[in-house]
Order: C-alpha cells, then structure tokens, then sequence
C-alpha cells in the first residue's frame, strides 16, 4: 500500500510572528507548484501559529511542537488540544527527544498526549529514537519499543491511518551525523512489524514513518527510497523556505 509521503519542518523554538510571515510569504508563490500528492507540514512555536494560519499556502499544514493532554485546568503555560484545533492546527509533535531530556517528559506522558491528540481530532508525530550511549550499548530497538508501546497504549488499528511515527536517533538531530539509509530503514522496517503484530498487516501500513535528524535537501532522497520510510521530521533545514521547497521537490521525486 502507497502512503502518501510527509514532510514536516519542526522550527523548535525559532522564529517571531513577523518572521514566520515572512516564511509564508516566500513560499506563497512557489508553493503553487508543490505536488498535491504530499503532505506538508510547518510546526510553528504556538505564538506564530496565528499568523501562518492566515499566511501559509493551503497546501501547507499548520502543526504544533507540543500540547497538554488535559481538556482544561490549572496548568500555567500550557496549551490544550482545543485551542490548537481552533487554530486550524492539524499535526502535533509528541515526545520529541528534546521534550523527554529537558522537560522530563515520559513514556507514559507521550502515551497520554497522543491519545489526547487524536480525541480532538488531529494527528499525532509521534518521536522515538535511541541516544548514544543506547546506541553503543546496542540497545536501540528495547528503547524504541518501551516508547512505542507507552505512546501507542490506548491507540486502536482503525486509528493507524492518523497515526504518524518519526524515527529520530538523538545522536542525529543536530549534529550533522545521520545513520545510513538502509539502518534508518531497518529501524522503520522493524517499527513497522512491532505495529503489525498489534493491529495487524493492514492497520500497520497505514502508519506513516518519518526520519528525522539532520536531514537536508541533499540526503533527504537518500531516506525517502527506502521502503518504509515515506518523509521527514526536519528541523534546521525547515527554517528556509528555499530549503523546505527543495525538500518539498526531492520528497515528491522532482514534482513539487
Ligand atoms: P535537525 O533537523 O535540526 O537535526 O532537527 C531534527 C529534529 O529534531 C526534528 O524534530
């Protein structure tokens, strides 16, 4: 089954509201040409969020780098997922590793926050991914699948479809450093089966899988032919909107 290839720029807290203007703005033209048959994403800091609901293209999709899980209540600072869904936001990061590591955000935290997104009708990034000193220890895949199963605990197979998992190794993000191709896709291939043995063939390739860490225009390609792989979680590379269009170009095979 062909799933339909994703590409989301997660701008971390980077940006003011006149620069992200200026962001849809540059991609206002060009984005005449990016190929409906993708999907694109800018995760924006909530401040911007506004803004580029009423600037971006319509082909490019509004997400959010965070959300709290509670409807509402006493949580200062904190964003629920209706006021993201007001905002016209579709796609939300959970669980990214900068989260888990300098907020202390855990497992079962992700877990609640995916369920969260789904209830109020958007779709979760859900991001996984071994540090160094779990990759040397060799081990990757027991790490992945304790954060798979706690982010996925309530999750159900006719949700799979709205379902996004990126496959981001903390070593990679922002470091210039990428595994090989073939190993990102080794660890999609076996996320892959970890989904089918819970929901079932079917259910498990309708998940989309993203890679993240220092991806670029240049590697991108190199991600995007492997089989189980169908985008990128960028973060970087997604600030500049010639970037994100060439990024754009190399996920649809040269049609955006
Ligand atoms: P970089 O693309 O800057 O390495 O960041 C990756 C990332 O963390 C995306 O969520």
């Amino acid at each position: 089954m062909k799933r339909r290839p994703l590409l989301i720029g997660n701008w971390k807290m980077h940006k003011t509201a006149a620069e992200a203007r200026a962001f849809a703005a540059a991609l206002a033209v060009p984005a005449v040409r990016l190929a409906s048959t993708a999907d694109y994403v800018v995760c924006a800091p909530y401040t911007a969020l506004h803004v580029l609901r009423v600037t971006l293209p319509r082909a490019v999709a509004l997400g959010a780098q965070n959300v709290h899980p509670a409807a509402q209540g006493a949580f200062t600072g904190e964003i629920s997922t209706a006021m993201l869904h007001e905002l016209g936001v579709r796609y939300v990061i959970v669980g990214h590793s900068e989260r888990r590591r300098l907020f202390a955000e855990t497992d079962a935290w992700v877990g609640e926050k995916t369920a969260a997104v789904l209830a109020a009708g958007m779709r979760p990034v859900v991001c996984l991914g071994e540090d160094e000193t779990e990759r040397a220890a060799g081990v990757t895949e027991t790490v992945i699948e304790r954060q798979l199963q706690a982010a996925l605990a309530t999750v159900t197979a006719d949700q799979a479809a709205e379902i996004v998992l990126a496959y981001e190794p903390v070593w990679a993000i922002g470091s210039g450093r990428t595994p090989l191709p073939e190993d990102a896709q080794a660890v999609a291939g076996w996320l892959r089966a970890q989904l089918a043995e819970r929901w079932g063939t079917a259910a498990a390739a309708r998940v989309r899988i993203l890679y993240g860490g220092s991806v670029n225009a240049d590697n991108l390609g190199g991600f995007v032919a492997q089989p189980d792989l169908d985008g990128a979680l960028v973060g970087g590379a997604s600030l500049d909107p010639t970037s994100f269009l060439q990024m754009a170009h190399v996920l649809t095979g040269g049609n955006a």
